[in-house]
């Protein structure tokens, strides 16, 4: 894992979004895992900045997003289509046909849909780069505790946490899906590279969880520690209960010139 704390929410995003500009430069035809949550808006705002200004081109991209609410249309402005169309999508070059999310139609066996979804990522070729955030409680995609680190794109309940933290995004009468499909643990470990941003103090514990703590399905986040190219981006808040934090900035700063003096290298 590579831990790099920035100064604030704002470094992280544009950080995320520098990293995600190598790798198409990199690579034009990149597959791109992306996530929704209100930490990868400032990154997407960044990407579509970088766009405008003619410094990168998703007409090659092909994107698969982590999860997607199960019972809810996808015109429905509180899908992760919708979220994604509006907030990135709308605003690039990528051609839409090659954006996915793990849908479900309306009487639409969902497994069917999980098993799908797992075979189009494959003949994609797999993700190159999977963008992320985390919840709360240690979740990545809608993974809550519990879920098998050996999971597969499936159905999730989210938790009672999860419901909470996110009916801020929900006005009162508006009805909050309690079901999601989501990429399992396992297919975001098959990712060539993870990139995960977390922000704010509410993501002080799951941040030192995941990274300091052991590997355990009560916290999905910490299967990263098994990853062999996971980068976590954190701002001073979300790293304030790290104890091991001096080295995690020395170790920043000695791959910093080791890129400078290499370059990137994209496998
Ligand atoms: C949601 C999403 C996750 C996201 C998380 C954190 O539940 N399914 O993919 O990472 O919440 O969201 P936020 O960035 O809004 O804190």
């Amino acid at each position: 894992m590579e831990v790099i704390v920035l100064k604030n929410a704002e470094r992280v995003a544009a950080m995320g979004a520098e990293l995600v500009g190598e790798l198409l430069h990199a690579r034009p035809a990149a597959v791109l895992g992306l996530a929704t949550g209100s930490t990868q808006l400032a990154l997407y705002r960044h990407l579509v900045e970088r766009h405008q200004n003619g410094n990168v081109s998703f007409r090659q991209t092909t994107s698969f997003n982590l999860d997607e609410y199960l019972g809810v249309v996808a015109e429905n402005p509180q899908s992760y289509r919708s979220y994604m169309d509006r907030e990135f999508f709308e605003h690039i070059d990528i051609n839409k046909r090659n954006t996915f999310l793990p849908f479900c139609e309306d009487g639409q066996n969902p497994r069917l849909v999980g098993i799908e979804y797992e075979r189009k990522i494959r003949k994609a070729g797999g993700i190159d780069l999977q963008l992320m955030g985390l919840g709360a409680n240690g979740h990545i995609g809608f993974n809550e505790p519990s879920s098998s680190l050996s999971s597969r794109t499936r159905v999730k309940t989210l938790t009672r946490q999860t419901l909470k933290d996110n009916s801020r995004l929900f006005s009162a009468d508006e009805f909050q899906p309690k079901l999601a499909i989501t990429m399992g643990i396992a297919t975001i470990m098959d990712a060539r590279s993870i990139l995960l941003l977390a922000t704010g103090e509410s993501k002080a514990d799951p941040v030192s969880k995941m990274i300091e703590g052991p590997v355990t399905a009560m916290c999905p986040a910490s299967i990263l520690q098994m990853h062999e190219r996971a980068t976590i981006l954190l701002d001073e808040a979300a790293a304030a209960e790290l104890k091991n934090r001096d080295y995690y900035d020395w170790a920043h700063r000695q791959n910093e010139s080791l890129k400078n003096r290499f370059g990137v290298f994209h496998d």
